[in-house]
């Protein structure tokens, strides 16, 4: 079992790493678990400068050289990915947001079917927003998000207080540890409704307006734009589900604009 946790804190050792940590030791007490961490703050991805070469003609044409492919490749090799990050303003950090940007042409050809996890941590407030900010962009890349860990982190590690909120972030590591190693045992899982009506929402928006080719023929060659494509991979989902997803996904288009 291969974890890959993309670390977005400009502080290497900070609370989201220690809580990135006990996730990863709570998880190697249940088995055997391999943890790869990539800080984001090592790696000097370059900015995105908006160019829209990457999505226009291809990310082999990304003008900035850097260890963005790299990153791919470990992404592509991993049985999960974990994507950690402190809540920065009620978002992911710049490091992190950086980084999504720089892989905004996996939204239009989408390739990373796995399962992910997402872990923030905050003084207490804005967590869910970073969490559901970080989701939209992993579900567009493919992810299937198996738990988000939200935790709240005191600066001052001494006091009772902090104590007392180690304890539960313990909890919350063993609970997530749990989740993801038996989702990895699963392997490809079920895409929830959520999961589904944005890949319905992509679709439909492609079936109105043709995308670029190079999208198009990414899209075709996959057999998404069949009838009865419901999601990227072969699903089990009965009719209600279905049906269920598209009602969200026409919801979804709407709040998106
Ligand atoms: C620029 C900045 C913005 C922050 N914004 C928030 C916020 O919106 N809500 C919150 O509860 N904490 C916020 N915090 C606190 C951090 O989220 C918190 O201390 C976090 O645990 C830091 O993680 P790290 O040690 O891994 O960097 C902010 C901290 C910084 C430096």
């Amino acid at each position: 079992m291969k974890v890959l946790a993309i670390m977005g804190s400009p502080r290497k050792i900070g609370n989201t790493y220690k809580m990135t940590k006990m996730v990863e030791e709570s998880m190697k007490s249940l088995g055997e678990v391999d943890f790869e961490y990539i800080f984001l703050k090592d790696e000097g991805l370059k900015m995105c400068t908006g160019c829209r070469v990457c999505m226009d003609r291809g990310e082999g044409f990304c003008p900035l050289k850097d260890g963005r492919e790299s990153i791919e490749k470990k992404i592509m090799e991993a049985d999960s990915v974990i994507f950690a990050s402190p809540t920065y303003v009620g978002n992911v950090s710049g490091l992190m947001k950086n980084f999504i940007d720089r892989f905004a042409y996996v939204c239009h050809r989408p390739r990373f079917f796995k399962n992910a996890m997402e872990i923030t941590t905050s003084a207490g407030g804005g967590g869910s927003f970073m969490l559901l900010a970080l989701s939209i962009a992993l579900r567009t890349w493919g992810f299937k998000i198996v738990h988000k860990v939200n935790a709240i982190a005191h600066e001052k590690q001494d006091t009772a207080d902090a104590e007392a909120l180690k304890r539960v972030n313990q909890k919350k590591a063993d609970i997530a540890a749990k989740k993801l190693y038996a989702a990895i045992l699963l392997g490809k899982q079920e895409p929830g409704y959520l999961e589904m009506a944005q890949f319905l929402l992509v679709k439909k928006a492609h079936m109105k307006n043709k995308p670029l080719s190079i999208d198009y023929d990414y899209w075709k060659g996959n057999g998404w734009y069949e009838k009865d494509a419901v999601y990227f991979y072969d699903t089990n989902a009965g009719l209600f589900k279905r049906y269920a997803s598209g009602i969200l996904s026409i919801f979804l288009t709407i709040i998106a604009k």
